[in-house]
């Protein structure tokens, strides 16, 4: 391990309140694939963390691991305290994580609306909650409210990931896990994805934002991982590191 990287990984600080997501030292292959090496990180209850990396390093590998999509070789994945390590996601998901994968998958034959209450069929929800619940996601996202009768996919592409964090927010999460949001999307639609990221921060929900985007993830998340080739190689607190940062530059940089 070279001196950088043991300054950099620090241990979760004793006596701290537990993290709700916490990984330790988690190896996921596909196949023969050796992916993620020993990943290890954590998310405090209401963080946003970032997690950034170049193209193919085990950005969403990651996330898949910690929802179960993935079952990693070695490791565990704990949710507050509790090891969930090869749970199903629909555990997961009852456990308060969501998911919003790169691609989004939300449903393009069916309404807003309807893609929104897939997010709330599970039992337990009235119908005072499911309207609570749409009330607040029209609140965030007025364009949605707007478009709620028509088909997901004529939606435009920033539209179509509002939906899908939408479609999470149904679950009341506690941790939203957000893979590359802004990817392919217009500047004013990555200031609006970095909003929505502000006003869930507010709410109380923890993100782990996954992402290439390295100014938005500076600027929307209070700590940061950069992985590279499977494994975590840096950790800081975001205001402590700027776009021309070294480190930035080495793993990051064009
Ligand atoms: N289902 C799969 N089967 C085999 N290999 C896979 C599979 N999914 C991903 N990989 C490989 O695993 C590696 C890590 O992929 P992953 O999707 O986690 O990367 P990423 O950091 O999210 O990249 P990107 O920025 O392109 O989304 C890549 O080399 C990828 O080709
Ligand atoms: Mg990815």
């Amino acid at each position: 391990m070279s001196t950088a990287l043991a300054e950099a990984v620090t241990p979760f600080p004793a006596g701290s309140a537990e993290p709700l997501v916490r990984l330790d030292g988690i190896h996921t292959f596909y196949g023969k694939s050796h992916i993620l090496h020993g990943v290890s990180l954590t998310v405090a209850p209401g963080e946003v963390v970032g997690l950034l990396g170049r193209n193919g390093v085990g950005k969403s590998t990651t996330l898949k691991t910690i929802m179960g999509l993935v079952r990693p070789s070695q490791g565990t994945v704990r949710i507050n305290g509790q090891v969930t390590t090869g749970l199903p996601p629909h555990k997961m998901a009852r456990l308060g994580i969501a998911y919003v994968p790169e691609d989004r998958r939300i449903f393009r034959a069916l309404t807003v609306m309807e893609n929104l209450r897939t997010g709330f069929d599970r039992a337990g929800v009235t119908d005072e909650k499911r309207q609570t619940l749409l009330d607040k996601v029209f609140k965030f996202f007025p364009v949605l409210a707007e478009r709620r009768n028509q088909a997901g996919g004529t939606l435009s592409g920033g539209e179509q990931q509002m939906l899908a964090i939408a479609r999470a927010m149904m679950l009341e999460p506690k941790v939203i896990l957000l893979d590359e949001p802004t990817e392919g999307l217009m500047p004013r639609m990555v200031s609006q994805i970095h909003t929505i990221i502000d006003m869930l921060h507010a709410e109380g929900v923890a993100i782990l934002l996954v992402e290439q985007n390295v100014p938005l993830t500076l600027a929307a998340s209070e700590r940061l991982y950069i992985i590279e080739k499977g494994a975590v190689r840096y950790e800081c607190a975001s205001r402590d590191v700027d776009a021309n940062h070294p480190v930035i530059r080495q793993y990051l940089g064009v």
